[in-house]
């Protein structure tokens, strides 16, 4: 790696904001962008559209192995089943190896890279140059995302989406291998209050403090 390589790191719980955060940082300074959620979820669909049971850690982690990153779409991979079962398989310690060993590839590869998920500043790139974790109340999550449905011409109910929501949360946060929470040096953005446009000014003052360091 370069003196230029960087590496910025984004965690958070779902619906945090997370994503437009990382996008817009890594065209912000030239980064390339991995959502690492979407190798959980491709891993996932991979096994359901393939009729593999979601709970053998072998056939899992040997779909992980050979899962291609740059043909991950989000627009296939949105749905709701396939999120709850990417919580699922994200649980297994060989599936999160093989998925690791990628997203680790993805971001030594010059000039660096945003990249987003649970684990990102505590295992997958404890050295990140920035690190960051995004979180927002679970009812400001909760509406976002149902905002998003039905502006999608979707339909959803809110008490729904927010019990499925603080279900992933503890999943994610309560299991054994790379639970999620903050790496002791991440700054906080709390974007219940300040909305995703603040939090991205606020992050860019951050990333350029850390970068002229
Ligand atoms: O961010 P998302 O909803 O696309 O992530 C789907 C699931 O993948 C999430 O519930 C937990 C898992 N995940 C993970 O365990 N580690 C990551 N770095 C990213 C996602």
């Amino acid at each position: 790696m370069t003196e230029q390589h960087i590496i910025i790191a984004i965690d958070g719980p779902a619906a945090a904001g997370k994503g437009t955060l990382s996008r817009r940082l890594a065209s912000r300074y030239g980064l390339r962008h991995l959502d690492t959620g979407l190798t959980y979820r491709a891993t996932a669909k991979a096994l359901l559209d393939r009729g593999l049971p979601l709970d053998d850690e072998d056939t899992a982690a040997d779909v992980a192995r050979n899962l291609d990153l740059s043909g991950l779409d989000r627009s296939v991979l949105a749905q709701h089943g396939v999120g709850e079962a990417a919580s699922t398989v994200a649980v297994m310690p060989k599936v999160r190896r093989a998925l690791v060993d990628a997203q680790r590839a993805f971001a030594a590869s010059p000039p660096g890279a945003v990249l987003d998920g649970r684990d990102i500043g505590t295992v997958v790139c404890p050295d990140a140059r920035v690190k960051f974790y995004v979180t927002a109340s679970p009812e400001v999550r909760a509406r976002r995302r149902y905002e998003e449905i039905v502006s999608q011409g979707g339909s959803a109910e809110l008490s729904a989406i927010l019990a499925d929501l603080e279900k992933r949360d503890a999943r994610d946060a309560g299991r054994t291998d790379s639970p999620l929470r903050p790496a002791a040096d991440a700054h906080l953005l709390d974007t219940s209050e300040m909305g995703i446009e603040a939090a991205f000014e606020a992050a860019c003052v951050l990333v350029d403090a850390a970068l002229r360091n």
